[in-house]
């Protein structure tokens, strides 16, 4: 079992308005004071980042294995950005990353036995200015899901989360995802293979319950039982899933968001890390759930409108908040450095059409880039380009 601690007051003192960090960070200039380090253990991968990411620390670690100094400011549960799958890709997390430097970030999930067997550097390749980073699998297979971690934890992941959230048809027809939460033997079975052989976190993202289970009870029972396996870290997205009837969108709009019983769960297991999940879109929203749980957990509203999970990153860390010009321009070169490795302009523009939501000029920023990306040779001056129109009318509204 880990080490367990009540970590509800960290973030708590962090929205009180203490810091550690001193300075705005961005992917170039992340000098704050480490509170951890991070081995990468492949070493062509930090080289080649390291020439791709201006700036970034790499140094040399004690076994001869390169090693990154990344931080955050606040707790490193405080904030986190969901795992979504299509969106939540290498290069949206590097965006987000530049945007909060403190958030934990999380990759699509991935089947157990796709890592196992699939290309592993286009599934599992990631920037080590991602971290922390966790790797969210699914499947429902002991032996296959330790494998699995195995591999994710060499490649240098932080964490590995098991999903146990996910409704799909698809997914249940794998008997993984949403549908676990009524097998908790079974999951407690898979954190016990993954952590007898990772040293990194094993976590386990859950709903409350699924079909008819409504009671607070069965929630309890569940994570009790996978506790016992071994899982100290849970992020509960606040509402049951319908496993028939509902799509996947439907589930995570129609069933009733129930932030009590996650806070009843941090007050009763206060000795588990609870993440709380679901319908958080709002800085003092997030503040007023930090000081019942020790994190939240921000999906959609992070990817629709980025600079809210900025400004929440902002507000934890104790620093200013930077335009959303001075965040897009702090992220240019390191698309930049991409764009020159070969990767399309529509890899990077999708992940940013958010970035004015609401803001005068927002809708031309998103029709700009929308509509110029995928002309022949659109490079970098297109995002120029949509940052002068939004600006332009910005000052005119
Ligand atoms: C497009 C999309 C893809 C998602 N994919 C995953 C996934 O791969 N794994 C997972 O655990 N949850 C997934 N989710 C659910 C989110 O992680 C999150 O639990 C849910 O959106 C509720 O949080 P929110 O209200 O902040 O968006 C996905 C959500 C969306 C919108």
């Amino acid at each position: 079992m880990h080490e367990r601690h009540n970590y509800g007051t960290e973030c708590a003192r962090r929205i009180s308005g203490h810091s550690a960090r001193q300075q705005p960070a961005s992917p170039g200039t992340r000098r704050e004071t480490s509170q951890r380090r991070y081995t990468v253990v492949r070493r062509k991968r930090v080289i080649s980042m390291a020439q791709s990411v201006e700036g970034n620390t790499v140094v040399s670690g004690e076994s001869g294995k390169e090693e990154v100094e990344t931080t955050s400011a606040y707790g490193e549960w405080c904030l986190s950005v969901a795992p979504m799958m299509d969106w939540t890709d290498r290069v949206c997390r590097a965006f987000h990353r530049t945007l909060a430097p403190g958030a934990r970030l999380y990759t699509e999930m991935m089947h157990a036995q796709a890592v196992i067997h699939g290309d592993r550097e286009r599934l599992l390749g990631f920037d080590p200015m991602e971290h922390p980073v966790a790797l969210q699998l699914g499947g429902s297979e002991p032996a296959a899901l330790a494998q699995a971690a195995r591999i994710g934890a060499d490649w240098g992941y932080d964490e590995i989360n098991l999903n146990c959230g996910c409704p799909s048809d698809r997914v249940q027809a794998g008997r993984f995802g949403a549908c676990l939460m009524r097998e908790p033997t079974l999951v407690a079975e898979c954190v016990a293979a993954m952590r007898a052989v990772v040293s990194i976190p094993v976590t386990v993202k859950c709903r409350l319950g699924v079909d008819e289970q409504e009671e607070y009870g069965t929630l309890l029972g569940f994570i009790d039982t996978v506790a016992a396996g071994g899982c100290d870290t849970f992020v509960v997205h606040a509402r049951k899933a319908w496993l028939k009837g509902l799509s996947p969108k439907e589930n995570r709009e129609v069933p009733p968001l129930r932030y009590g019983h996650v806070y009843r769960l941090k007050q009763e297991r206060p000795a588990l890390r609870i993440l709380i999940n679901g319908g958080i879109t709002a800085v003092d929203a997030a503040r007023a759930h930090l000081a019942q749980v020790d994190g939240v957990m921000l999906g959609r509203a992070a990817y629709h409108d980025p600079h809210v999970l900025h400004r929440l990153d902002a507000v934890l860390a104790g620093t200013a908040e930077q335009s959303r010009e001075a965040l897009l321009r702090a992220f240019l070169p390191w698309v930049n450095a991409q764009l020159a490795q070969g990767l399309a302009l529509r890899h990077v523009t999708r992940h940013i059409l958010g970035l004015f939501h609401g803001q005068p000029g927002g809708r031309a920023f998103r029709q700009i880039l929308s509509e110029g990306t995928s002309r022949p040779g659109a490079g970098i001056e297109l995002i120029e380009h949509a940052l002068r129109a939004t600006q332009d009318l910005s000052r005119a509204a």
